[in-house]
């Protein structure tokens, strides 16, 4: 079966080289002609596990990369995987989608084909885009993706669920034709779940939605335990462990970040605001997240008293650990939090992508100050925290607490840790004369 994927971002090139390990042969499409280059010389434009391995067993065997929309007239089974952004107001912006599907227009053929949205698109889109595709033979699936950046790999091969929306739960030939492309999963048990476009378009937002209500709930507990004297991990290690309530997404730190949750929580509630509802606890799930990152900066703050021209060492550029993405990273928000009051930071992240990426963000060469920013991007952990004035963890790296720190301890110039993602092991660095400040979590000073 040949079939075409439009847009090689994380969820595009991920789709396109997990189908392509799954045997098909698959054209990845993309109008960025400096990644469809990229890709041809078998290197990924994006750090993820795994992937570059795989670029090298099947780019130019079954799976080939261009700019050129033409392998849709040959595919029966066209997946589209462009960003939907946020836009101003927080909607889902959906231009990139339509014109993907304006696009596709042009290369379809008599022959019947099944066009798959996997993009994440508010709830309606995927009758805008069969309405749009009304004069052409093709089903329009809707097939959202639970891909988490990192391991997404992972994820592909081993999803929790595959979810398939379809115009008409009765109609056999697009039915037929996602459980053949999908016909490994079946082996494998994963669940299918079968229902129709607008229930997968809001299966989607809700799981995504759901998981991040548990971070800005236990983030809004970590606020009265730090009042209060309690340990907020252990309260979640033990909320946990009831099944209905189970252990992931609940660790408090410096909230959610990434190119889903953000955007996503946002866009469901201007969904609701489009409907004329209001979406009481979905608004909370993204204020407390917005607040998070400064009150955490009020907690170092109060310990200095000022920040103006004290030195920090940021650990954490990227939004969440083995990634390179910066997108709405907690770390860079208070980077720049830190900057805007005059302070001097040195930023370091274990992924060197990351720490490129942050390079760019910032406009600025190693070891040089520009447009008045005091932010260095350091190359490794123990010069980052050279002569400091605190240490901030900004990403949960659990092999943080495999470094020396017995070696860091007589690196800074203050022994003080902010701990933003209450990953180390606080015991230990009290005995080795810090202050530790978590959150949540009887902090000590
Ligand atoms: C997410 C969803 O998990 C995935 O199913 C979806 O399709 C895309 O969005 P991803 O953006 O890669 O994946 O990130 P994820 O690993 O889910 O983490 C999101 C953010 O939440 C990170 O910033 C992480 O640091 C934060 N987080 C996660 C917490 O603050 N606490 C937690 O307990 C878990």
């Amino acid at each position: 079966m040949k079939i075409s994927v439009i847009g090689t971002g994380y969820v595009g090139l991920i789709q396109a080289v997990g189908l392509a390990e799954l045997g098909f042969d698959v054209v990845g499409i993309d109008i960025d002609e400096t990644k469809i280059s990229l890709l041809n010389e078998k290197r990924s434009p994006l750090y993820e596990k795994g992937l570059d391995s795989l670029l090298k067993k099947h780019v130019n065997k079954n799976l080939f990369f261009t700019t050129s929309n033409e392998a849709i007239k040959d595919s029966e089974i066209i997946f589209i995987c462009v960003g939907t952004p946020q836009d101003k107001e927080g909607n889902a912006d959906l231009r990139f989608l339509f014109s993907a599907v304006n696009s596709i227009k042009e290369f379809l053929t008599d022959s019947y084909k099944v066009i798959v949205t996997k993009s994440t698109v508010p709830v309606g889109t995927n009758r805008k885009i069969k309405d749009m595709l009304r004069d052409y033979n093709v089903d329009v699936v809707s097939n959202p993706e639970f891909l988490r950046e990192g391991i997404a790999l992972e994820d592909f091969f081993n999803p929790c669920r595959i979810v398939l929306g379809f115009e008409n739960e009765t109609k056999k030939k697009p039915r037929k034709l996602m459980l053949e492309v999908y016909s490994y999963f079946k082996k494998k048990e994963v669940p299918f779940i079968l229902t129709n476009w607008e229930s997968a378009e809001l299966i989607k937002y809700a799981a995504n939605t759901f998981l991040a209500g548990k971070i800005s709930f236990i983030n809004e507990l970590s606020r009265l335990a730090d009042k209060v004297n309690a340990d907020i991990t252990k309260v979640s290690e033990a909320m946990g462990l009831d099944p209905r309530i189970g252990n992931l997404y609940l660790n408090a730190g410096l909230g959610y970040g990434g190119s889903c949750f953000p955007k996503d929580v946002k866009a469901l509630i201007k969904q609701f605001e489009n409907y004329g509802l209001e979406p009481r606890m979905i608004k909370i799930i993204d204020e407390i997240n917005e607040e998070q990152p400064s009150y955490f900066l009020k907690k170092i703050k109060n310990y200095y008293g000022s920040i103006e021209g004290k030195t920090f060492a940021v650990i954490g550029l990227a939004f969440k650990p083995d990634t390179d993405d910066l997108r709405e990273s907690r770390g860079i928000k208070l980077i720049d939090m830190l900057l805007r009051e005059g302070a001097i930071v040195k930023g370091f992240d274990y992924v060197e992508k990351a720490r490129k990426n942050a390079i760019l963000k910032y406009r600025l060469d190693h070891g040089k100050k520009h447009y008045g920013y005091n932010i260095r991007i350091v190359d490794d952990l123990y010069s980052c925290v050279k002569d400091v004035d605190g240490i901030i963890i900004a990403v949960e790296y659990q092999k943080l607490n495999d470094e020396d720190w017995g070696k860091i301890s007589t690196l800074v110039k203050e022994k003080v840790v902010f701990d933003g993602r209450n990953i180390l092991d606080k015991e230990k660095l009290k005995n080795l004369n810090f202050k530790y400040f978590g959150i949540g979590r009887n902090s000590f000073p």
